[in-house]
């Protein structure tokens, strides 16, 4: 897996225009950032610098307006002029509910509004939850008395590409769709992970082991040799049997410890033994250029 930052990729989230009352005017910025907190309460994270909060703030109402794919270009002004400079609900046949403080648009085929129900402050956004009080449809996007969302035709945002996308179509049951796993036996693929890992782990100590008991044997040699030669060669060979008998006490322990140690600890005990036997390895090749050829 690759490791990417903390990257939000939530995405694609439904393109929406809050609709706001600000200094008495309608005015509607796209925003995407929206979401479901229950069946009845929906969040909106506006950037503390846009000009809609304040009327958010003063009205205690908004809305959100659901644009269909024809109605790109105009949710897409909405998210690049102010409403500071920019009378952008000229654009828009603007109605209000029940609420009479949440600008909703009569050529959208889905608008909510919504009464504030409380303002999350981060540092650099408001995070607005509101509860929705009604919503209003077109017949358009109705089918059995429900909304029919490939009627909508969402306007779906992505950040990593910075377009609009449009959605497919669609490709199974919600709540059913999983019941075939119920029938069927399910494999539990962590446990094989697992059990995986366990049997690298066996292999590996194994190997080890062997590798330890030839190192063994060498020791004894390097040890004969030192009785065998003359002083001068036991001297030399002395400080590398020394070494490699310090070294051999360590590795035994590494490997005792392997036997215990934890699923992902194992492997840095494995590499600390690795390079004991590395050690031993040396010290006996330096000893070996001292033994005494004839014996
Ligand atoms: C597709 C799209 C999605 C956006 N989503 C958000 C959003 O979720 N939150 C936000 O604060 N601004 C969002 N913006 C930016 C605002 O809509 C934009 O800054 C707007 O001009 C602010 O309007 P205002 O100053 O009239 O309030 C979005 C813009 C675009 C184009």
């Amino acid at each position: 897996m690759n490791r990417i930052g903390p990257f939000n990729a939530l995405y694609p989230m439904p393109t929406t225009l809050v609709g706001t009352m600000v200094n008495g005017k309608p005015n509607f910025l796209a925003v995407a950032h929206v979401g479901i907190l229950t069946h009845h309460h929906l969040s909106v994270g506006l950037g503390k610098i846009h000009y809609s909060n304040q009327g958010i703030i003063e009205n205690e109402t908004f809305s959100i307006c659901l644009p269909t794919q024809n109605q790109m270009v105009e949710t897409d002004y909405c998210g690049i002029m102010t409403g500071k400079k920019t009378d952008k609900a000229a654009l828009f046949d603007v109605f209000y509910g029940d609420l009479k403080t949440a600008p909703m648009i009569r050529e959208f085929l889905i608008n909510m509004e919504l009464r504030l129900h409380e303002v999350l402050n981060y540092q650099t956004h408001d995070i607005f939850i509101g509860e929705i009080v009604q919503t209003y449809t077109d017949d358009k996007v109705m089918r059995n008395g429900l909304v029919d969302i490939a009627k909508l035709k969402p306007l779906l945002f992505d950040m990593a590409s910075k377009k609009y996308w449009s959605l497919g179509p669609a490709i199974g049951e919600c709540w059913r769709e999983g019941k075939a796993l119920k029938k069927a036996p399910v494999e539990n693929k962590n446990k094989e992970q697992v059990m995986d890992d366990q049997t690298k782990k066996a292999t590996i100590k194994v190997r080890l082991e062997k590798e330890l008991e030839i190192l063994q044997t060498k020791i004894d040699e390097a040890k004969i040799q030192m009785n065998l030669g003359m002083k001068d060669a036991e001297d030399k060979i002395n400080p590398h049997v020394e070494k490699f008998e310090t070294e051999l006490t360590h590795a035994r322990a590494k490997l005792a410890e392997l036997g215990k140690s934890s699923e992902g600890a194992w492997t840095e005990v494995r590499d600390g033994l690795e390079s004991s036997l590395d050690i031993m390895k040396k010290a006996f090749a330096s000893a070996e250029k001292h033994f005494t050829k004839d014996k």
